[in-house]
């Protein structure tokens, strides 16, 4: 394999999804909607093996799951026991015969895998010297052929001695014609769930997927085995130690992972955001005495003694990040470093006495966020971690969590995640403040009593800007460029709105800081060039009116993000995303953002793009 298969592979073969059921329904039902659930991972063909009569049925479809559904109509299978999976190709075509599951020799054997064996070239050469005969391209046909030739009556026993074997990062979950009510899995650095249910034990990549047969889930760590029969689960480590099954409540519903009346997870995402910041300030916002207070979740720290903080997160998390700076730096006094955690974790970072480490992260199984994570914890820093899934491995890694409570967010563009780190952050930094004896009781509760008032302002400015961003939508969809650009809190803004257009709708968009763009980019523009500006009236508005005029001036096409009464920044602009004026003016950035989330989304439909699964993307990139 090249260097160039190392870093670009295990990004995309971990997009797959695992699925596994045992419980008193037909086994194929569960799967599919099980598939469907795992869908927005990315995927092109989806396969399942199902126990039936002490054998192994297989049944497997290049395509959509449409196609696996109607070849399970043409031949449906019997079993109440199986395992399923998306995949997405990459070593070998998305064909039926490379889409998992995938068999031993003698049919009695099957696997699924999700991540990469790094070396399987050499485990393939080395098995077919041995006469066997492969019948797919992947990497994962080699799992079964190992185990089938250790296996000599006892699956536990035959798994454990390839586990050795195996280089990379991988979680696979296999079935034995001999154990027809049996599954058994294994995690060594991709994400997998066992969940519990009245009447059924499952497994799958992801919550979602459980839905709604299990109720208790329990996240599998690297190192460990499953070994799943019907109302049991047992925990071992590779080595054979038993580890304890400790089951945490599903706190989502079915619905909770369902479009409703949407047509995509995106929008739904987007029109949940009031609701989410309002659930976010509830957790957050005590009133006794008839005043607010803030509360916080106990993160294990002393702090008063923070001295510096550095973030480390990726994408969209990162944007988050840039924002959080400012606040703790305005609000606590606290000197913060901002860090892409991809660099983070190979740049040798020095720790600072009084230093506490901030890993942000939607999914909490992001590899760069979870190892720059780690590195903090080797430096002494405190870590602790800004999460949506609590039960996520960063969360478990951390010293001490603060939950978003912003619900499943399927929709591979983060949205409502981001608006909820935001005001999570901006909470925080209050947090420090107080902890420093900055906050005084009066401020305090006036700086809480306009937060309150920020859900109201998100619903307002979703409904006042839609028409301005479809009209606007459909006259620049076809450009095959934009610039964003923003000062100070907008920056990110303006690189958060670049990238939900890159990722959805497939357009070069770059974000600046507009004092920036006359220092190059600003050759770019032409007649057709969209250039959306982040121009609310902040303390850079009227930085941000001259940068328009310099725009206007070379003829490109101006959006400008601001209030609608402000009659300056019409005469400027071809068209204006109007937005709420914040209460809570640190806080203008969420409201700004939300034209660009509903723009992008525009833009994309009217190029045909799928909004929830946009190529190319992994909503958790659990592998480096
Ligand atoms: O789950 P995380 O927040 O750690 O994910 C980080 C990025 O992969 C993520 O934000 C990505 O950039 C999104 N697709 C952005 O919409």
């Amino acid at each position: 394999m090249t260097s160039l298969a190392f870093t670009v592979f295990p990004k995309f073969s971990d997009m797959c999804g695992i699925a596994g059921y045992i419980g008193p329904h037909h086994a194929e039902d569960v799967l599919l909607v099980a598939l469907e659930r795992l869908k927005y991972r990315g995927y092109d063909s989806a396969g399942m093996a199902i126990l039936h009569t002490g054998a192994i049925e297989l049944r497997r479809a290049a395509g959509t799951l449409d196609h696996l559904a109607s070849r399970l109509v043409a031949e449906p299978t019997a079993g109440n026991v199986g395992i399923a999976h998306t995949r997405w190709a990459t070593h070998g075509a998305p064909t039926e015969l490379n889409s998992h599951p995938h068999l031993s020799s003698d049919l009695r054997i099957a696997v699924v895998h999700n991540g990469i064996i790094e070396n399987h070239d050499a485990l393939r050469k080395e098995l077919q010297a041995t006469g066997v005969v492969f019948r797919s391209q992947t990497d994962t046909e080699v799992i079964p052929h190992l185990i089938a030739q250790a296996y000599q009556g006892d699956p536990v026993a035959a798994v454990r001695a390839v586990l050795p074997r195996l280089t990379g990062s991988f979680a696979f979950a296999v079935v034995f014609a001999d154990f027809p009510q049996r599954i058994l899995a294994v995690r060594q650095g991709s994400p997998l769930l066992v969940g519990r249910g009245p009447d059924a034990v499952m497994l799958a990549s992801d919550i979602p997927a459980l839905l709604p047969h299990a109720n208790q889930v329990l996240h599998l760590d690297d190192g460990q085995l499953v070994d799943l029969t019907p109302g049991s689960v047992v925990i071992t480590t590779f080595a054979g130690a038993a580890v304890a099954t400790t089951f945490a409540a599903i706190e989502i519903s079915a619905e909770a992972v369902t479009k409703g009346t949407f047509d995509s997870f995106m929008a739904k995402e987007i029109a949940e955001q009031p609701a989410v910041l309002e659930r976010l300030l509830e957790s957050r916002i005590n009133t006794f005495a008839g005043h607010d207070h803030l509360v916080m979740p106990d993160l294990g720290i002393d702090l008063a003694a923070v001295r510096h903080v550095s973030f480390i997160a990726c994408g969209t998390s990162w944007h988050a990040a840039l924002l959080a700076k400012r606040f703790i730096e305005h609000l606590a006094g606290i000197p913060v470093e901002v860090e892409v955690a991809s660099e983070y974790r190979y740049r040798k970072p020095v720790a600072i006495t009084g230093g506490l480490a901030v890993a942000i992260s939607q999914s909490g199984e992001t590899a760069d966020t979870l190892a720059s994570l780690r590195l903090a914890k080797q430096l002494g820093l405190p870590a602790i971690a800004l999460v949506n899934v609590v039960t996520s491995t960063i969360a478990r890694e951390s010293n001490g969590v603060m939950p978003l409570f912003a619900g499943p967010e399927i929709g591979v563009a983060s949205t409502k995640a981001y608006t909820a780190q935001v005001l999570a952050l901006y909470l925080f930094a209050l947090q420090l403040a107080k902890a420093k004896g900055l906050l005084p009781p009066a401020i305090e509760a006036a700086t809480l009593a306009s937060l309150r008032l920020l859900p109201d302002q998100v619903r307002a400015t979703l409904a006042g800007c839609e028409t301005a961003v479809a009209e606007a939508a459909e006259l620049f969809a076809p450009a095959e460029a934009s610039v964003f650009l923003g000062r100070l809190g907008e920056h990110p803004t303006a690189l958060e709105g670049a990238l939900k257009l890159k990722e959805i709708a497939y357009i070069h968009a770059n974000g600046y800081p507009a004092g920036e763009f006359k220092h190059g980019p600003i050759a770019l523009v032409t007649a057709t060039l969209p250039v959306v500006c982040l121009c609310p009236q902040d303390e850079a508005y009227e930085k941000m009116l001259s940068n328009l005029q310099e725009v206007r001036a070379r003829h490109g096409r101006l959006i400008g993000v601001g209030h609608a009464d402000d009659h300056h920044l019409r005469d400027l602009c071809d068209h204006v995303f109007p937005v709420e004026r914040a209460h809570a003016l640190a806080l203008q950035p969420v409201l700004c953002i939300l034209p660009l989330q509903r723009y992008a989304y525009h833009v994309a439909k009217r190029r045909g793009c799928n909004v929830d699964q946009p190529r190319n993307l992994a909503k958790s990139v659990t592998v480096e």
